[in-house]
């Protein structure tokens, strides 16, 4: 069965790893594994996987090197010293752009092609519908590993410069965690009247549904135009109003004795904005200030 499966080895057997390794091994790939803390694998052991002792013995295994582990220091460190030359290492890890294409270089001077990779799913997901990946870097060799990439989630394949998929998986958890951190905000806030969360989510779910609604009243549609042509029109709701709104915001939190960090952010952001020219403008425009770093 597993004759026309290539080999693949994963390094680093956290809660992604893990999964990644078990779905290589549904999916029929002979596949390696090592974690820098032994006693990790033995379910992937019991469901047919390899086990090494070494990060050495792991990478001799398979030509492909499919790296989980919590940032790239972390590969420095397992593979500090280990042959890599010939390997080709897909570093699915999180960091800072720059930090892949540092690795990419080291990669590079020790005989290996990095392939870097974001993925955007929990483990849960690897593998489901859904699930995909950005990627950068050497396409050609993406090319001869994808079919087994796959296995794990859609490959969007983004550019040769090895930061750019951290720079779109940077951007995409960025959205998820302020529109996160905000539900959470807006849900301490009516839960000091007694609301309870079940109570605000289809509110809320239907505010998320008109943002991303992709006929021509999608909001988010909307306002791309508008950035990508950089024209902001704000007779409707110009971004004086709302930086006005976001101090009332602000004062909402203040009184009802919560944290204030997020809501007088967005509220000094606004105003910055402001100040900036931009109050007749719409509230896109806000991306004007945020595109000039502060002195
Ligand atoms: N979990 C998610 O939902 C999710 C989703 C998308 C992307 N990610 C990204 O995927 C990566 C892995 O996440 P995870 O949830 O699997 O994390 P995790 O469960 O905390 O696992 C971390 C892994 O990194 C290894 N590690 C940490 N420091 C190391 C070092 N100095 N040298 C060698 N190995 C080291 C750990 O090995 P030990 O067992 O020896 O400690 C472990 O295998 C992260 O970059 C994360 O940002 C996670």
């Amino acid at each position: 069965m597993t004759n026309n499966h290539e080999a693949v080895t994963v390094i680093g057997l956290g809660a992604m790893g893990s999964k990644m390794a078990e779905t290589f091994l549904a999916a029929g790939h002979p596949t390696t594994v090592w974690n820098r803390t032994p006693g990790r694998a033995a379910q992937l052991v019991a469901a047919g996987a390899t086990e090494t002792k070494t990060a050495a013995e792991a990478v001799a295994a398979s030509t492909l090197v499919v790296i989980s582990q919590v940032d790239y220091a972390a590969m420095d460190n397992s593979l500090q010293g280990v042959d890599l030359a010939g390997r080709v290492l897909v570093n699915l890890s999180s960091d800072s752009p720059d930090r892949l294409r540092q690795g990419t270089r080291w990669a590079t001077e020790r005989g290996a092609t990095l392939i870097t990779a974001g993925i955007m799913v929990p483990p849960p997901g690897i593998g489901e519908p859904g699930a995909y990946s950005f990627f950068s870097g050497q396409r050609e060799v993406l090319e001869a590993h994808k079919a087994t990439l796959e296995v794990l989630g859609r490959v969007d394949y983004v550019g040769t410069d090895p930061g750019l998929s951290m720079v779109y998986y940077q951007a995409m958890l960025n959205v998820f965690c302020t529109t996160l951190i905000s539900y959470f905000y807006s849900t301490a806030l009516l839960g000091t009247a007694g609301i309870s969360a079940e109570q605000l989510r289809p509110y809320i779910a239907t505010m998320l549904e008109e943002l991303a609604d992709d006929g021509p009243m999608g909001f988010l549609k909307i306002l791309a135009a508008e950035i990508d042509s950089s024209n902001y029109p704000g007779a409707e709701n110009n971004l004086h109003m709302m930086a006005v709104g976001s101090e009332h915001i602000a004062h909402a939190f203040t009184q009802a004795g919560l944290d204030t960090t997020l809501p007088a952010a967005v509220a000094a952001l606004f105003a910055r904005a402001d100040a900036d020219g931009h109050g007749l403008d719409g509230f896109n425009s806000m991306i004007e200030t945020i595109r000039k770093p502060v002195a």
